[in-house]
């Protein structure tokens, strides 16, 4: 067990536990903001994903003992609610091309979280984080989904993809794996 690989996972968490705010709140203005029914759903529904994974790692944050920064907090609030009005005012396609392209770092995020947790001693969360990164995956294959779908969108250069979903596990453990290198 190592206390390196603790305090890396205690950070990788506090920044996710901000991160998930801000998306949710963003998402919350996306979903309202779009037309199409299937859209406002599906977004919803990440809306609601976010939210899942903000309490679950709330709670493996609580465990570690570890406060919650108020100042990264309200700048996540101020972050989210800010990107959730600009969704009004910018259109569908910006907010599909900046969520992908987020939701793309988080899968590594939760990646690199699930490493950490192995290393600290926490291999209880392994699996936990392990599906918060597929999670973030499959948002991520959606808004990229949804850009491939525009006439403008789909002639524009997207962010790397982020391997196959069945990598996230397939990867995870070995050394050096590749789906890491890619973020
Ligand atoms: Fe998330
Ligand atoms: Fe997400």
């Amino acid at each position: 067990m190592s206390s390196s690989a603790e305090s890396g996972l205690a950070q990788i968490l506090q920044l996710a536990y901000s991160g998930e705010l801000a998306a949710a709140y963003a998402y919350r203005g996306h979903w309202k903001s779009s037309l199409r029914k299937e859209d406002r759903e599906r977004i919803r529904e990440i809306e609601e994903e976010e939210w899942d994974h903000r309490r679950l790692v709330g709670e493996m944050l609580a465990t570690l003992g570890q406060k919650i920064s108020p100042l990264r907090e309200l700048r996540a609030h101020c972050i989210g609610r800010t990107l959730g009005a600009l969704c009004w005012i910018t259109g569908w396609l910006a907010p599909m091309i900046g969520a992908g392209a987020l939701e793309r770092r988080n899968v590594f995020e939760y990646i690199t979280a699930a490493e950490f947790a192995r290393d600290s001693g926490h291999e209880e969360w392994i699996d936990c984080l392990l599906e918060m990164a597929e999670v973030e995956w499959e948002h991520e294959a959606y808004f990229r989904g949804g850009v491939d779908r525009h006439w403008l969108g789909r002639h524009l250069p997207l962010w790397e993809r982020p391997g196959q979903k069945a990598d996230i596990r397939a990867q995870f453990g070995h050394s050096g794996p590749e789906l890491r290198t890619q973020s």
